[in-house]
């Protein structure tokens, strides 16, 4: 077995200067990286259960039924690097069928990493596998000494592009080029715009799992900020806007009150919002735009049940 890890330290000091400043803005807001500590790892793994999120059963469905395909289209690749890969699970189905030397694997919850990515390098003896606990957001450009050399295909599933504005979206993409080199591919997938009654209800499960992800982030503030929300008085509030194009997910005060977080008052008028997560839905075309002005040139689209992977190559010119 081929495996290490390695951990950039720095994820711990952004979470309180971002908590900060997020809850001094108007409107106030915290980027949704921080969701996943480790009972947020665990209730989003569950949120992927629910009848009503459909999106991750769709994409392993459709990476099932398109894999001939996909891996033609893909051809022989010397490692497979994937941002935010959690659970190490969705890859799987790629290195069966594209049987690469390298694996690189990155989450901001690096030791929930760690563990993923040893048990998958125990499954697959003749694969390196690198865990790099990290926030790629922050640093991609970090990960590069630990990428293997040759043909690498950037792997970004399960529609993490969503919570990213199309701005910061282009910006990454054009740095998931950078990484991979010339010779680079990307293999993306991303949720399709649909009925907003489906999207509604996917982020509204009947069982309240999506709400106790909302609000665990209430949790992990009162455990690692020394804050002191009441989950009582916030409510999960998800909708999805139309016109922006996104499910948003905000946490809403029930009351005016002020809350305590690192020794910093900060007040909510009742009925304000905290805005936690942006989840973007595209339709092809209009995802493939975002990734042309990044520097990608579209190869293959393959989408099914209202989810859509498209692989791309590097633009020569
Ligand atoms: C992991 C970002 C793709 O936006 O659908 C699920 C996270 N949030 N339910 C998504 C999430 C609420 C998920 N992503």
């Amino acid at each position: 077995m081929a495996f290490r890890f390695i951990d950039f330290p720095s994820a711990r000091d952004d979470l309180r200067a971002d908590v900060l400043a997020g809850l001094a803005a108007k409107p106030k807001s915290i980027p949704p990286k921080y969701f996943y500590d480790e009972a947020g790892c665990r209730l989003f793994e569950s949120i992927c259960q629910q009848p009503e999120y459909v999106l991750t059963r769709t994409e392993t469905e459709l990476m099932r039924d398109k894999m001939p395909e996909i891996a033609a289209a893909i051809g022989a690749v010397d490692c497979i690097v994937e941002p935010g890969a959690g659970d190490c699970a969705k890859v799987r189905l790629l290195i069966d069928a594209l049987q690469p030397r390298g694996l690189v694997v990155m989450d901001i919850a690096g030791e929930a990493l760690a563990t993923a990515a040893k048990s998958l390098a125990e499954s697959y003896p003749a694969l390196e596998v690198t865990a790099l606990g990290m926030d790629f957001i922050q640093n991609l450009a970090a990960a590069t000494p630990y990428v293997p050399g040759g043909r690498r295909l950037l792997y970004y599933p399960g529609s993490s592009i969503g919570n990213f504005s199309p701005g910061e979206a282009t910006t990454l993409l054009a740095q998931f080029k950078q990484l991979v080199g010339p010779q680079g591919l990307l293999l993306i997938g991303f949720d399709l715009k649909k009925n907003p009654v489906l999207l509604h209800q996917a982020y509204n499960d009947a069982a309240g799992v999506t709400q106790a992800f909302n609000l665990n982030l209430l949790t992990r503030l009162n455990r690692e900020l020394d804050a002191d929300f009441d989950l009582a008085q916030f409510s999960h509030y998800a909708f999805y806007n139309p016109t922006a194009g996104r499910i948003e997910m905000h946490l809403a005060s029930l009351t005016a009150q002020t809350v305590y977080v690192a020794g910093t008052a900060f007040s909510f008028s009742s009925g304000e919002t905290l805005h936690t997560e942006n989840s973007y839905k595209y339709r092809g075309d209009e995802f493939s735009e975002l990734a042309v002005a990044a520097g990608w040139r579209l190869d293959q689209h393959w989408e099914q049940g209202g989810f859509a992977v498209q692989l791309y190559q590097i633009q020569q010119d």
